[in-house]
């Protein structure tokens, strides 16, 4: 009885050890800076993205639509051509 309660808790605590392994982020570590630590110059070479909702907007250049990308998830650009996007 109390070895078997020991061996559940040592079975327990190398789960906890090989799950900590394998997912080596912590879910704290989901600071856009952190996770995207791109480096874009503000050099005017514009780009035209396109998100999901199909809303257009135009990028200063394609590194900082990478970069927003990167940092919001939720909401991606995808490069529809270089160049301003139309009526911006
Ligand atoms: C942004 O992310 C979307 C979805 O992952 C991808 O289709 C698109 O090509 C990306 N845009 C750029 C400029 O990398």
């Amino acid at each position: 009885m109390r070895s078997s309660a020991l061996t559940l808790l040592t079975i327990v605590f190398s789960m906890g050890i090989l799950s900590a392994n394998a997912s080596p982020v912590p879910a704290t570590d989901i600071l856009p800076s952190d996770k995207c630590p791109m480096r874009c110059s503000w050099l005017y070479q514009p780009v035209c993205g396109e998100n999901k909702a199909g809303k257009q907007q135009t990028f200063t250049n394609e590194c900082l639509l990478k970069t927003h990308n990167c940092s919001f998830p939720y909401d991606q650009y995808k490069l529809v051509h270089e160049g301003k996007c139309m009526g911006q």
